[in-house]
């Protein structure tokens, strides 16, 4: 049977999804998760959820322990990884309130640690040449896009975003430069997340919750109060469909699709030879 994580982000840190929940303390080599991980089941799947920004949201996007969340899931022995965001949009036709299943993001964050092999674990030893493209696992996302569809949530199947380092927000000029690339969204935490799933060879793929339209239209520019209504007002939304998604995960058989990940991710290795 599949055991799932879930990485919830701003507004979907809520354990009460799980039933028979139980706080589980994991400490890794990368250092601390964001918070307790909550193990539990819905509807009889096994499940583990992480807030991304802790319980309590007190950690800024640019702060995350992002190798350490993903390497506490793995240790607890997640089979798949999904995970929601908060958006902005760039794009008219994407509307605050819709759901956007990302096929790919456009990394304008520095600094993060982006890789396990960084030559100072010896749990991962050697560099690792990951390949970022797909950025998500297209079984998995196909899953999330049936499930919404089945659902009746208006949601997009396509679409990149790109992932600034904030705290702060794009100013009109970075704005209205994104929207020119194409790109349907801006957060700030879609990486490094889906490329740390990859080195574990986990499938991994990600919600954006649409929650503005950014800064580059001229009658309205997101602020921390707008983002948070929307969210408010379309949680529930997010939250039946990662209960349902569950459900539908656990139907799809995964053996196949993991050992593939996985052996891409050994092959993606290069170590000094003896
Ligand atoms: N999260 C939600 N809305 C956002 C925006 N406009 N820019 C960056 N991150 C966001």
């Amino acid at each position: 049977m599949v055991k799932i994580g879930i990485i919830g982000g701003s507004g979907l840190e809520d354990p009460k999804i799980l039933q028979n929940p139980t706080n589980v303390n994991v400490e890794t080599p990368y250092g601390s998760p964001s918070d307790q991980l909550v193990e539990g089941t819905i509807n009889g799947v096994q499940c583990v959820l992480l807030a991304r920004h802790g319980k309590k949201h007190d950690i800024m996007p640019g702060n995350v322990n992002y190798r350490a969340n993903l390497w506490a899931l793995y240790s607890r022995g997640v089979d798949v990884i999904i995970a929601s965001t908060a958006c902005g949009s760039l794009q008219e036709n994407v509307k605050p309130g819709e759901l956007l299943f990302p096929d790919s993001v456009f990394d304008r964050t520095t600094g993060r640690k982006s890789t396990f092999f960084d030559g100072s674990f010896e749990e991962a030893p050697g560099v690792c040449h990951i390949q970022s493209h797909p950025s998500y696992n297209e079984k998995l996302r196909q899953v999330l896009i049936s499930t919404a569809q089945k659902l009746n949530i208006d949601h997009h199947t396509s679409g990149f975003g790109v992932c600034i380092e904030g705290p702060r927000f794009s100013t009109k000029a970075e704005s209205i430069v994104f929207k020119s690339w194409g790109a349907s969204l801006v957060n700030m935490t879609m990486m490094p997340e889906c490329v740390l799933a990859k080195e574990l060879g986990i499938p991994y793929a990600t919600t954006a919750l649409v929650t503005d339209y950014d800064c580059w239209k001229d009658e309205e520019h997101v602020t921390m109060e707008a983002v948070m209504k929307v969210f408010a007002a379309n949680v529930e939304k997010a939250k039946n469909l990662f209960i349902e998604a569950v459900v539908q995960i656990s139907e799809v058989e995964w053996t196949d699709e993991i050992q593939r990940l996985k052996k891409d991710a050994r092959n993606s290795v290069m170590v000094a030879p003896d």
